[in-house]
């Protein structure tokens, strides 16, 4: 069992995240449900923006939404004091409800629609990041339209392999993301940019993947970055004001992985920024502006999700299921990537794990699987299941499969609790529905 810093055994032996009790929030807002630490999102946040400004000094810490999206967590990021990096239209337009400000997002995606792009030099978002030459054409002549220019970077790809699924992987030479860095496509782009009038391109932007846990690998980046910037200040006398190296800290899901303390990820952060100083240094190089986007570190280990058991299957000599109440239209990632977790029978938290289940879900495939291999007491119907770490890439991947609603998602700080996002009714999910004339 892990011992984050967010959950604790209560003495009725109930598992509690930030001061409320598990048992009782399933019952209060049923299950499955998304709770969220506010505290731990806090401190991490803290974390990441004074590091970053201790260690390395003019830069910000952008959010990367696509981790967990909605309104109230662009708020709270906000008033944190980190700015937010949005891929879509809609993550653009919810940051937007959320309050943050325009100025403090950074707009990504490798294949912008022309009104994503609209939306976005109309609301003023600080900087888009460009993926392809046609961007580069089609948001310079919308900006000309406009009168205006748009602080732009561009995507590139370093070629930084880092040791991660390769569905996450984003820096390998056949990426789709960015312009290489190797075969020249990346100059060109700078060239097109430069000569664009309604873009002023401000740096460069690289991201080499997720659940990254070695900080070689970022030094790495940050190495061939600083190269690429030397290469570009003497081969086109132009001199690069930010750099964005985008995010991918890995955190812990299971005791495979590293265990950080909340002050531990500073050092993802302090390495990154040691390792720039010293090559803007020896290479004579403009300090640049320093964006970092970390998601996953933010809000991952922060949530947990709590379930309810239902049928248990014992397939004897085989393999034990306890099937719960969610399944893959909320908890995607094990049937995507067989991502691990730990699970914890948040009811009984003193009773001795005795058996080993395979946690299934409801909807209507066999790979509709939580999690395996689980060490839990011997389950019973009604027992309350908690998956730790969900807090990234759950919510914002959940889907409807099988008509499922999504559920809802609630915050909690001292043992208060209220919704971030209202669970879906069945007429939510049927809302789109229409009445089709050829019917
Ligand atoms: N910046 C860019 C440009 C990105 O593409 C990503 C993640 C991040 C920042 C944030 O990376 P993080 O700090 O969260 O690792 N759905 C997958 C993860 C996909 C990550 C996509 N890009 C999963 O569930 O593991």
């Amino acid at each position: 069992m892990n011992t984050r810093d967010t959950l604790k055994t209560g003495k009725n032996g109930h598992l509690f995240i930030g001061g409320a009790d598990c048992v009782e929030l399933a019952e209060k807002y049923s299950t499955p449900l998304y709770v969220y630490d506010k505290k731990y999102i806090e401190d991490i946040c803290g974390v990441y923006r004074d590091t970053l400004e201790k260690e390395y000094g003019e830069g910000r810490v952008l959010y990367a939404s696509k981790a967990f999206s909605c309104k109230g967590i662009y708020k709270l990021i906000d008033k944190l004091g980190l700015g937010a990096d949005v891929v879509s239209g809609g993550e653009l337009y919810t940051a937007l409800e959320g309050g943050i400000s325009a100025q403090k997002l950074v707009m990504h995606g490798n294949n912008k629609t022309d009104a994503e792009l609209k939306f976005a030099v109309e609301s003023g978002v600080g900087v888009i990041v460009c993926d392809a030459y046609s961007e580069i054409e089609r948001l310079s002549a919308l900006c000309e339209s406009k009168d205006t220019v748009q602080k732009i970077m561009l995507r590139v790809n370093p070629g930084v392999e880092a040791h991660t699924h390769h569905f996450v992987q984003t820096a390998t030479p056949d990426s789709k993301f960015g312009f290489s860095m190797m075969n020249g496509d990346a100059v060109r782009a700078i060239e097109l940019a430069l000569s664009s009038k309604g873009v002023r391109l401000i740096g460069l932007h690289c991201h080499i993947g997720s659940q990254i846990f070695e900080k070689e690998s970022f030094a790495l980046a940050a190495e061939k970055m600083t190269d690429f910037y030397k290469k570009i200040k003497d081969e086109l006398g132009y001199e690069f004001e930010a750099l964005n190296l985008g995010g991918g800290f890995g955190i812990y899901y299971t005791d495979d992985d590293k265990k950080l303390s909340v002050e531990g990820y500073a050092d993802y952060i302090r390495v990154i920024a040691q390792t720039l100083k010293k090559c803007i240094l020896k290479k004579g190089l403009k300090k640049p502006f320093l964006f970092l986007e970390p998601g996953r570190s933010i809000v991952g280990e922060a949530g947990i999700t709590l379930y309810t058991v239902g049928n248990i299957k014992n397939i004897i000599g085989i393999k034990n299921y306890a099937a719960v109440d969610g399944g893959m239209f909320e908890s995607p990632r094990h049937a995507l990537y067989g991502s691990r977790y730990t699970v914890v029978a948040a009811n009984r938290m003193n009773d001795k794990a005795t058996e080993r289940y395979s946690i299934a879900g409801k909807c209507c495939e066999s790979g509709d699987i939580i999690a395996e291999d689980c060490f839990l007491p011997e389950l019973k119907r009604g027992d309350i299941l908690a998956v730790l770490s969900t807090g990234a890439y759950n919510y914002s991947m959940a889907s409807n499969y099988n008509r499922n609603a999504v559920p809802p998602v609630i915050l909690v700080e001292n043992g208060e609790s209220d919704y971030l996002v209202k669970g879906q009714t069945y007429e939510d999910i049927a809302r789109g529905d229409a009445d089709c004339k050829l019917l």
